[in-house]
Formats: structure tokens, sequence, C-alpha cells
């Protein structure tokens, strides 16, 4: 194994650089050269090949504390190459094409969801690409791994502006409505939700009823003075739903926009006679510092990935649970790997038992 690529794909989170850099080191000492490919997938298309040799400089300590990716990343990319005509076995081609003329012996792609499809589908039609994922995102819903990096530190930045959040709270005896993150899963709320001593929980897995909400509520303003509801950006009600996915029986958006729940809160929360102001925390959950464990997670990540590559392995997805890694094949876990927070969950089940009021359980 002479030459490997890396990218980070899809958006962008903690950690991402930490598994650049510990990538970098492993493969130096195992003598192989890393190669940065820039903009995620669409910097390996051949068409629109994008690459740096990473090198000791790129790559020092100061990775580690350091949000988004050094190598960028283009969300956008797979839908601006469907509008130009490309089909998916286009875009397949190309990606070969681009690995080949880049003469790489191996790629370290660092996903979410989306990207293990699209390689799952690269590697059936291409054996000769040997390819090992590496989980991302910050909302954690990838399956087959307790914690995906970027989520460790989404939660503690949460929990940070939750804390200043209440203080005003509490002042201005207010109900204060906070609308984090995490597509169609309730984990970031859920997890930054108890961990900040929130009293209402929303998450998009769980059905709520207006009535018991509000007169949750009602009883924490009478009780506390303050009232501290945490909110998933995708939750939805029967008055309130975020897009129309069909127009004229055609699906017409493929990434979800979410149009603030907060402010449906807001305005329900007043006509009940309940001073409230809300914060969407949007973009700024997913930067700040690195904390220890997605620096530490993201290094066995990048570590293993080479390892795994070197060791001629392929088609793997890395995962971490209970402070190791395993390993999963792509083939085997690809069908099933979107996962919600589910209803056993062990912190759902403790916000549940504090009473906290998390829908209709
Ligand atoms: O999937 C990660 C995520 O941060 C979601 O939590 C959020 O809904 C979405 O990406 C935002 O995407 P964009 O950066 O394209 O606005």
């Amino acid at each position: 194994m002479s030459k490997i690529g890396i990218l980070t794909t899809g958006g962008d989170c903690s950690g991402l650089n930490s598994v650049i850099r510990a990538a970098y080191i492993r493969s130096k000492i195992l003598g192989c050269e890393l190669i940065g490919i820039r903009r995620g997938i669409q910097g390996l298309e051949h068409e629109t090949l994008d690459s740096i040799k990473l090198n000791d400089t790129l790559c020092d300590y100061s990775l580690l504390g350091r949000s988004g990716s050094i190598l960028l990343s283009n969300t956008k990319w797979m839908k601006a190459s469907i509008d130009k005509g490309k089909s998916l076995d286009d875009i397949k081609k190309q990606i070969y094409e681009g690995y080949k003329e880049l003469e790489l012996n191996g790629l370290i792609c660092v996903g979410g969801d989306g990207s293990i499809k699209l390689i799952n589908e690269l590697l059936v039609d291409n054996e000769d690409i040997n390819v090992v994922v590496v989980p991302k995102t910050i909302d954690n819903d990838v399956n087959y791994t307790s914690s995906s990096i970027g989520f460790n530190t989404v939660v503690e930045n949460v929990v940070h502006q939750i804390d200043c959040a209440r203080s005003t709270a509490m002042s201005h005896e207010r109900t204060m409505i906070v609308e984090v993150m995490g597509r169609g899963a309730g984990f970031i709320a859920m997890y930054a939700g108890t961990a900040s001593g929130a009293d209402v929980i929303l998450i998009p897995e769980i059905k709520y009823n207006t009535e018991n909400l509000i007169s949750k509520v009602k009883s924490c303003m009478h009780q506390n003075g303050h009232c501290i509801v945490v909110v998933s950006e995708s939750v939805e009600s029967d008055d309130f739903t975020h897009l129309e996915k069909f127009v004229d029986g055609v699906l017409k958006y493929t990434h979800l926009e979410y149009k603030g729940i907060s402010h449906h809160f807001k305005k329900l929360f007043k006509d009940h006679g309940i001073e409230t102001r809300s914060v969407v925390l949007g973009h700024t959950q997913r930067g700040g510092d690195t904390t220890a464990n997605d620096r530490i997670i993201g290094s066995m990540f990048g570590v293993e990935a080479v390892n795994l590559l070197c060791r001629g392995e392929s088609g793997k997805l890395l995962c971490y649970n209970c402070g190791k890694i395993n390993v999963e094949n792509i083939s085997e876990v690809c069908h099933s790997i979107n996962r919600s927070l589910p209803a056993d969950d062990p912190v759902l089940l403790t916000a549940r038992d504090m009473w906290v009021y998390i829908g209709e359980v």
C-alpha cells in the first residue's frame, strides 16, 4: 500500500481534522503517502479532481482542536451533478477514473449515511477500489456505532448554549425555547437537553400532545419561575410541517431545510399567556473547540483506517462502541445504516423517569 487518499464529505463536524492528522501520522510510519482530496467526493470525480499532498506542517498538533475540515466538504455536489444530467453510473465512473488517475491504492472516506450508501454502490462494480469509511455526523444517526465523530462536541456546545439561555430565562421569568439540529434524529436534543436539565425535550421520534405540553410549561413557570424547552429542528405538529415534499406528484427536495419549529412553539406559548423567547442555535453548533473525546475517537479511527487498508482490507465501516473500535462490512450494513433515537435509549429513559416532558411515551 503506497498511496492512500482521504476525504471528508457531507456536513462538517468536530473531529474530522483529528482523523486526517492521525491517518497522516500512521501512513507516514507505515511508509505510505497520504493524499488529501478536497471538497469531498467532488474532488475525486475525474472532471473536478482536486487533491493536495499532506505534510507535517498541514497535519500538525493544531488540527486536534480545530473544528471543520482542512480538506473542505461540498454537500451539494451530487445534486449539482444530477441537475447537470449525470446519472448515478456516470458519477460512479467519474469517481473510479479519479481514483485511478490519482494512482490510489486505498481511500479513507469520512462521511455519513449518504456517503456510506454511495461507497457501497461504487464497490459493487469496482472491486479494485479499496475503501474504509469513518462515520461522522453531529446527528449521530449512523447505525452500528454508538458515537460518530462530532456528536460529543456538538452536545458540549449545545449544553453550554442552553446554560446561557437559562440564566437569562431565570432573570426575566420566561420560557426559553432552544432549537437544535439533528435532522430526523433526536440525539442532540435528548442528550444536550438532559445534560442541561431541560424541562421539556421534544424530538421527532415521539409525538407530543399540545395540552400536556402547555400544562407542563405552565407548571414549570409556576414552580421554578422559568422553563427550558429544547426542541429538535425536525419536530412537526398537526398544524406545522416543514415542507411540501411532493409538488404535482414529484419529489422536489432532496436536502431538507427546516422552517423553524421554535417560532411555532413561541407563538403557541404566547397564545396561552406564557412569556416566551426562542433561540435557534443553527450552524454555531458545528463549530468550537473539539472535545477530548472526539479528538481521541477521531485519532483511533484515523489510525485504524490506515491499518486496515495496509492489511489489504476494503469495504469496511469503522464503528466505535464501548471504548473500542469494531469493523463492519459496508455491504452487510448499508441497508440499515440510518437510525433514530431508540425508545429504549438509556438517556431518554432517564429523562422520562425524571419527569422531563418528552412527549407521549
Ligand atoms: O446532518 C448534519 C446537519 O448539521 C443537520 O443537523 C442539519 O439539519 C444539516 O446538517 C444542515 O445542513 P446545511 O449545512 O447544508 O445547512
